[in-house]
C-alpha cells in the first residue's frame, strides 16, 4: 500500500504568533487516520514551528528553496539552511512559484536535484491551466512538466518524490477537479512513469491532488485509486478543517 500524505501550504499566511495560535490548535486535534501530516509554514517561522511539532506526528516542510549551495543570492534560501532549521522536506515547482515568480522547467530540475543532493524529500507539484483543459492538453502539459522536472532522476532517487497534481484553475477558486478528473490524470501520471521506469516506481509513488480541497470534498477525492491524499491551502489555515481532510482517509 502507498504512502497516505496530507501536507498543508500555508502560503504567506500567518506570522509569529499566529502560527503559534493554529500549531497549538493543531496539537489538539485528533488523529484517526493513517495519514502522514505535514505543514508548511513561510520560511521564518521554520524553526519555531519545527521546534514546537518535533515530538508530534506533524512534519514541518518548507514552501520553496533555492538550487545554489550558497552564495550571492540576496533574499533565497538553501536546502542546507532548511536542513539546518530540522526542515527535510520541500515543496517545489508550486503554480503560484512558476506563475508570479517566472521558476522554469529547467530552474526546478535543478531545485530538485539540489534537494535531493542534501538528503531531502521533495513534493514536486505540477498542473495545467484552464485553457489546456479546455484545449484538451491538459494531459500533454502535465506529462512534460513531469519529464522537465523529475525524469533526469535514476531510479533509487524515487523514494524521496511524492508528486503533487495541482490544476491551477481549481487552486484557490473554490472549484475542485471531479473525483473523475482528479483520478483520470492520477492514472494517466502513472502510466507516465509506467512507460519511463521500472513498475515498481510508478506503483509506490505517491500521488497527492491538490485545488480547493476541503472537509466536503476530500473525502470522495482520497476514495479515488490513485490519488495517495492531498496538497492543501485554504483549508490547512484552520486546524478541524486541516484534521477534517486528514482524517477522510
Ligand atoms: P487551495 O490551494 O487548497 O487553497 O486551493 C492548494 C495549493 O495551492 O496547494
Amino acid at each position: 500500500m502507498r504512502r497516505q500524505i496530507v501536507a498543508g501550504n500555508w502560503k504567506m499566511n500567518n506570522n509569529l504568533t499566529e502560527t503559534d495560535i493554529l500549531i497549538a490548535d493543531l496539537k489538539r486535534q485528533n488523529k484517526t487516520s493513517n495519514a502522514e501530516v505535514k505543514i508548511a509554514p513561510t520560511y521564518t517561522n521554520l524553526w519555531h514551528a519545527y521546534q514546537a511539532l518535533r515530538l508530534t506526528e506533524i512534519e514541518v516542510i518548507a514552501q520553496n528553496m533555492h538550487f545554489a549551495e550558497k552564495g550571492a543570492y540576496t533574499g533565497e534560501v538553501s536546502a542546507d539552511m532548511l536542513q539546518s532549521v530540522g526542515v527535510k522536506t520541500v515543496i517545489l515547482g508550486h503554480s503560484e512559484r512558476r506563475a508570479y515568480f517566472n521558476e522554469t522547467a529547467e530552474m526546478l530540475a535543478k531545485k530538485v536535484d539540489a534537494a535531493l543532493d542534501n538528503d531531502m524529500n521533495v513534493i514536486f507539484c505540477f498542473g495545467e491551466e484552464l485553457d489546456d483543459r479546455k484545449s484538451g492538453n491538459h494531459q500533454q502539459v502535465v506529462e512534460s512538466q513531469i519529464r522537465n522536472g523529475l525524469f533526469h532522476l535514476e531510479e533509487d532517487k524515487w523514494d524521496s518524490i511524492v508528486m503533487a497534481y495541482e490544476p491551477v484553475w481549481a487552486i484557490g477558486t473554490g472549484e475542485t477537479a471531479t473525483p473523475e478528473q482528479a483520478q483520470e490524470m492520477h492514472a494517466f501520471i502513472r502510466s507516465v512513469l509506467q512507460s519511463a521506469y521500472k513498475p515498481g516506481i510508478a506503483e509506490k509513488t505517491p500521488i497527492l491532488y491538490g485545488g480547493s480541497v476541503k472537509p466536503g470534498n476530500a473525502e470522495e477525492i482520497f476514495s479515488k485509486p490513485d490519488v495517495d491524499g492531498g496538497l492543501i491551502g485554504g483549508a490547512a489555515l484552520k486546524a478541524e478543517d486541516f484534521f477534517a481532510i486528514v482524517n477522510a482517509f
